[in-house]
């Protein structure tokens, strides 16, 4: 499963730089083709020499080297890859991916590459702790990065506490667990035409009032870039959102519940899953004034009417194979709220967020969620995770259901 695998070895310039050497002959030992990109205060460590000796590759430090044969190297490098591991990976180095600067090698190469990342830190006790690689570690997480965290131990300073680099054995697992991933999911929703909403819904009280909620778009793009990544032809329907949708997808903008019902009604036709992920108002104002409302000085009585539940229309009238898959966005008794919906609405599978949880639900880099499925007794509730992460287990999901169909 991993003979031929290609993945990068990013070396950054901490005294752990030297375990480094045992990562990359690990991944070499379990079939992975291995290159490796050094920062300059790594070579202080441990010479590039040592590297292109158990590599048989040139070493890249410098992509402006005059002894660098590809004067690219920071793009073709990335996007050959399927993985990229840093380790060690410095405060420094972490700071920079966290923000997007990208001047050396190392970090151009981090964001010009679309492979999943591994990051392994290592650094002093105080600098781990720092509220500032603390915020940066979580920028990590929040983007998709895998964290292999550092043990507590004696350091090389002679500080007790956490910051040394996990055994490079841990960061072998770590890296082959996400090769065992990704080699699952290749191309594993080809042929399947993925319908996915996302965002709020605006319903309006008048030419310049609505009532919305505070759905980003994130959570359905990410299903949206997951499907795309599978090999599915994915068409979005998105309400109002502040995220930016992928690359790829189409993207079809309706904004009040009436109007994203009327689309996924027309798109639905030619779809094979639907996954709705977006915040759809349950009410909406019974009339919509035609001027804008005038303060009165008095209270103010609006009367709500329920909007369609598209999803359940959806899930009413769907045509043979359609998989059709919903959210549910609780704050109590969330697996048994959850659950009603499967059952009531009839449907493949439930993603239930927990809105109490911190870094779940609304407008956040990421989520906490539990599935649930038709044919599933138990539900499984997932760690923290990026968006994007979350994504792929939604999916992992909706394949099983596929193959048991
Ligand atoms: O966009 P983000 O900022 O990333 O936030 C993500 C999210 C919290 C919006 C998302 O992950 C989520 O939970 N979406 C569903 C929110 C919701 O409306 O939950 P609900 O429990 O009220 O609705 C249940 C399901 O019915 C949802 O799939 C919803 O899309 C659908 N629905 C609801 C009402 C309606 N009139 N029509 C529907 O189709």
């Amino acid at each position: 499963m991993f003979a031929g695998r290609r993945v990068a070895l990013g070396v950054s310039g901490g005294i752990a730089a030297y375990k480094a050497v045992e990562v990359l002959r690990g991944l070499q030992r379990a079939g992975c083709e291995v290159r490796v990109g050094m920062t300059k205060r790594a070579c202080e460590f441990v010479t590039p020499l040592t590297f292109r000796a158990l590599s048989g590759a040139h070493v890249v430090v410098d992509d402006y080297a005059p002894d660098n044969p590809d004067p690219i190297a920071h793009i073709t490098f990335s996007q050959s890859v399927e993985l990229f591991v840093v380790a060690p990976a410095t405060a420094n180095v972490i700071a920079k991916f966290a923000n997007g600067v990208a001047d050396d090698f190392l970090t151009s190469t981090y964001l010009a590459s679309n492979a999943p990342v591994l990051v392994a830190p290592a650094m002093n006790t105080t600098m781990l702790l720092h509220p500032a690689t603390q915020r940066n570690l979580a920028r990590l997480r929040a983007d998709g990065v895998r964290l292999v965290e550092p043990d507590a131990g004696e350091m090389a300073c002679g500080t007790i506490g956490p910051g040394r680099l996990s055994e490079p054995q841990q960061i072998v697992t770590a890296a082959l667990e996400i090769l065992r991933e990704t080699a699952g999911r290749r191309d594993d929703l080809a042929g399947e035409r993925v319908l996915v909403t996302a965002g709020a819904t605006r319903e309006e009280l008048d030419p310049v009032r609505f009532i919305s909620n505070h759905s980003s778009g994130r959570m359905g793009f990410a299903v949206a870039e997951a499907a795309l990544a599978r090999g599915a032809e994915v068409t979005i329907v998105a309400g109002a959102t502040t995220a930016r949708p992928p690359a790829g997808a189409r993207v079809v903008r309706a904004l009040s519940a009436e109007e994203m019902r009327g689309a996924v009604m027309r798109e639905v036709e030619g779809s094979t899953v639907f996954i709705a992920a977006a915040a759809v108002a349950d009410y909406r104002p019974a009339a919509r004034a035609e001027e804008k409302m005038k303060k009165s000085g008095s209270a103010l009585t609006l009367t709500l009417e329920p909007t369609p539940d598209i999803l359940a229309e959806v899930s009413r009238s769907r045509h043979n194979g359609l998989l059709v898959v919903g959210f549910a966005a609780e704050t109590e008794r969330v697996v048994e709220n959850a659950r009603d919906k499967l059952t009531r609405k009839n449907l493949d599978a439930v993603v239930a967020n927990d809105l109490t949880q911190d870094g779940a639900g609304f407008d956040t880099e990421t989520n906490v969620i539990t599935l649930l499925a038709r044919d599933r007794e138990q539900p499984s509730t997932l760690p923290l995770m990026s968006k994007l992460d979350a994504a792929h287990h939604i999916l992992d999901e909706i394949v099983r259901l596929r193959k048991a169909k």
